[in-house]
């Protein structure tokens, strides 16, 4: 029995319970896993704990009604919370602050340090921190996954390390960030910049802020994430030259079509001269190139490989259920460890 402790009971924390709940059969007769929620820590709702179970159908409702939990109701702050409660794994699901990494990186240390596995889609302590907190795992025999970081739940990570594994990869090139895929992707049907941002925000894809995503600093952090675990470069955040699509027109538009090509915002990850180069900058890529084809929120990526040549993957980079199964996917893993 898999015992879970949540920090963050937003979209991907409501999204992971509810595939568990409705997946708790398969999950227990297809790889023999069995999970209790034991814990969970949220602003918005309240910190709970009960060490034989949480009444999740319950905290589900109550999430949706936007009303605090009621039950198994704790004094605790989220720290003694992870460390006093009997979770063997910790999901740290809270906001991403690219910046300072934010109380994730109290949750995670906090985590490892008592020797439970850590699973998380916050890109903050992956891009700032994953190679200390990479080393408290070690020291405490548990595991740090981090899949969701990059693409939500489309297997990037793991692929590399699993699938991949044995291919010396060289380049990745990629479409890493929805939002502004789906501006220039409306782009081309002739709308401007600002009109596309605001239906963008109308239809939730862009944040009020939506600085993260137009300025490519959201694609900044995964490509530090990419460059650290799947090339080792050990760079940080600040290495990675970043420009994003603020600048482009309707006239850039037309040129790209013009040179049968079109504008992506194209994070990149290179060896170059004994050096891994990271950088974000929005790029004509020609239409016979597969990332041309991905239009809308869509991600995709592509990794130059020595033995398999180019391998191109496209998938979702977000969503409640596509982020909460980055999340199983990581606890399936450990638990088939
Ligand atoms: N949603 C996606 O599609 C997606 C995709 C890839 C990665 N991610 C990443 O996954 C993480 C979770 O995303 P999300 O969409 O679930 O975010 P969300 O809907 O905003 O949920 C985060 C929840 O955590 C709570 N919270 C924030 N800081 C906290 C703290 N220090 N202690 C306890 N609770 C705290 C928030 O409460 P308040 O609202 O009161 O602050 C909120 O209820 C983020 O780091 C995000 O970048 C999300």
């Amino acid at each position: 029995m898999t015992k879970i402790a949540l920090l963050g009971f937003g979209t991907v924390g409501q999204g992971l319970c509810e595939i568990l709940k409705d997946k708790a059969t398969y999950l227990k007769e297809k790889y023999g896993f069995d999970y209790e929620i034991v814990a969970v820590a949220d602003f918005a709702f309240g910190n709970v704990y009960n060490p034989n179970g949480l009444d999740v159908d319950l905290m589900l409702k109550e999430a949706a009604a936007k009303q605090k939990f009621t039950k198994d109701v704790v004094d605790m702050d989220n720290v003694q919370l992870i460390k006093e409660c009997n979770a063997d794994l910790m999901c740290e699901l809270t906001y991403t602050d690219l910046e300072t990494g934010g109380p994730a990186i109290d949750h995670c240390k906090a985590a490892l340090e008592t020797g439970k596995h850590v699973v998380t889609s916050n890109k903050g302590p992956a891009a700032l921190m994953f190679p200390e907190l990479k080393k408290l795992a070690d020291a405490n025999g548990v595991k740090l996954m981090i899949e969701g970081t990059v693409v939500a739940g489309t297997p990037i990570i793991n692929l590399t390390d699993g699938p991949l594994a044995g291919c010396e990869i060289s380049k990745i090139r990629g479409i890493l960030n929805g939002t502004t895929n789906y501006m220039l992707s409306e782009m081309e049907k002739g709308m401007a910049y600002d009109d596309v941002l605001k239906v963008a925000q109308d239809l939730g894809y862009a944040e009020a802020d939506p600085t993260g995503d137009v300025e490519g600093f959201d694609a900044r952090g995964k490509v530090t994430i990419l460059a650290n675990i799947v090339m080792d470069a050990g760079i940080k955040i600040s290495d990675v030259s970043c420009e994003g699509i603020t600048k482009i027109t309707l006239d850039d538009i037309a040129k790209a079509k013009a040179e049968n090509a079109r504008w992506k915002l194209i994070g990149s990850v290179e060896k170059k001269d004994g050096k891994v180069i990271g950088s974000v900058a929005p790029e004509m890529v020609s239409m016979t190139h597969p990332l041309a084809g991905v239009m809308g929120a869509t991600n995709a990526l592509t990794f130059t490989t020595d033995l398999m040549g180019d391998v191109t993957i496209v998938g979702p980079g977000a969503g409640k259920i596509e982020t909460g199964f980055s999340i199983l996917t990581d606890i399936l893993a450990i638990h088939r460890s």
